[in-house]
């Protein structure tokens, strides 16, 4: 049974998809800890809810996000998880930390990578700047987290339309639908052994 680790910093609903999936036997895995960095996050709340170990765990209580990120590691190690998953978790990840969970840590991201996708890329600023610039498509990713922002190798992505009318709202809405469905499917097939990385292709087995 694979052991999950899981990142947030907001309101948790694709926490909540996981766990949702987790419960009914869909996801073969087992969350092990959920750490928030914002104390009043949705999220700790669900975890609690579900009966998972959760711990709001302050940066400012650090000296540096390093020594911040050697906290989280020694958290993680400790209870052996195999994957991290980074549910709305709006921090950036330090080199340690991508060097301990190399290949090991998944993140989703609310749009078409490479598109509106990088640094300043979250959250409502990425479904305005996918209607302000007229796109009749935008979507989903889930990919691996490697050393850049939103760079890592993609794993599933899926699509949604963009209506005339969109709205910042009403895009949000439609894509976040996206996420919960493609997250749960890439946590599903790491746990089945089923993801393979060879360079910048991942392949469904
Ligand atoms: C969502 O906007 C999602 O696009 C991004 O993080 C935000 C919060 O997600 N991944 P959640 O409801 O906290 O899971």
């Amino acid at each position: 049974m694979k052991k999950l680790g899981v990142l947030i910093s907001g309101g948790g609903t694709n926490l909540q998809a996981i766990i949702d999936n987790i419960e009914n036997g869909n996801i073969r895995g087992r969350i092990e800890l959920v750490v928030s960095n914002n104390k009043g996050a949705y999220g700790l709340i669900r975890a609690q809810r579900a009966g998972i170990d959760s711990l709001f765990i302050n940066p400012k209580d650090f000296s540096s996000n390093q020594e911040y990120n050697l906290k989280l590691i020694q958290e993680f190690k400790a209870r052996k998880v195999d994957l991290i998953v980074l549910a709305g978790y709006l921090k950036i990840l330090s080199p340690d930390f991508i060097k301990e969970f190399s290949n090991r840590i998944i993140n989703i991201h609310p749009s078409l990578i490479p598109s509106f996708s990088g640094d300043g890329y979250y959250g409502e600023r990425v479904h305005r700047a996918v209607i302000q610039y007229g796109c009749k498509v935008s979507g989903a990713t889930v990919h691996l987290v490697d050393e850049g922002t939103d760079t890592g190798p993609i794993i599933l992505q899926e699509c949604v339309k963009v209506d005339d009318e969109e709205t910042v709202e009403s895009l949000q809405r439609k894509v976040l639908e996206v996420e919960h469905k493609i997250l749960v499917d890439a946590v599903r097939l790491f746990c089945e052994d089923r993801l393979s990385v060879e360079g910048r292709q991942v392949k469904i087995l």
